[in-house]
């Protein structure tokens, strides 16, 4: 099943309940909410109150995406916060089984993720715990950079070891989906789909979800 994961990180932050709805309405499936700490990541974004405030105003699951360096200090508090989803970059984890056990300990859906210059290889002995693997189609930190092509084979080994081992984790993909790249990132095996400038950057975010969705969702008939 695809799914649409709205990024808030390129909404109007002082009208956030407002897109988040707007995104809802155009069929989003998850919220996908960037947290920066400027170490890991060369920007700095929200935290656990913002989830928490998010939480009133959708019951969309908040996908949690943390770029950050200590994890296991703010899974606690953002579990507590209202996280269904929470992921963490296999690059800033030194003990990532420990991290994806503490994830899954706070009743949240586990995630791994890799920055483009990680092999998929890197992650062979935590597939079997993570309920979804998110694959970064551009180098952290910022919305709206270019998608890189080179991430795709990724995805599509990532469906290739799933079916050969028999696992069921999700496959995601952040950073430069939109139209232009839409129908790449679902043949090559991406089921939920982050978004941020494509959606919230121009227009109306309710048409823009619905039309990036129906690409999706028509890109993925085609695969078959
Ligand atoms: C980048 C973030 C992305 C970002 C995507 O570090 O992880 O989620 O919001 O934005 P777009 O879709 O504009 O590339
Ligand atoms: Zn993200």
């Amino acid at each position: 099943m695809i799914e649409l994961a709205p990024s808030i990180l390129a909404a109007d932050f002082a009208r956030l309940g407002e897109q988040v709805r707007a995104a809802a309405e155009g069929g989003a499936g998850v919220i996908h909410v960037d947290v920066m700490d400027g170490h890991f990541v060369p920007n700095l974004t929200l935290g656990p109150p913002l989830v928490k405030s998010l939480r009133k105003v959708t019951d969309l699951p908040l996908d949690c995406h943390l770029m950050i360096e200590n994890a296991d200090d703010f899974i606690p508090p953002f579990a507590d916060a209202g996280a269904d989803w929470i992921s963490v970059h296999q690059e800033a984890c030194r003990h990532l089984n420990r991290t994806l056990h503490l994830i899954k300990s706070h009743n949240c859906l586990a995630g791994v993720v890799i920055n483009p210059a990680t092999p998929v290889s890197t992650l062979e002995e935590v597939l079997d715990i993570v309920d979804y693997v998110l694959v970064m189609s551009v180098n952290p930190g910022f919305g709206g950079q270019k998608f890189i092509p080179s991430t795709l084979h990724k995805m599509r080994r990532l469906a290739e070891i799933r079916s050969q081992r028999r696992l069921t984790y999700r496959i995601e993909v952040d950073g430069g989906v939109g139209h232009d790249t839409v129908a790449d990132v679902v043949r090559a095996g991406a089921e939920i789909l982050v978004a941020g400038n494509a959606v919230f950057g121009n227009g109306d975010p309710i048409k823009n979800t619905q039309s990036l969705l129906k690409a999706a969702t028509e890109a993925a008939l085609l695969k078959v």
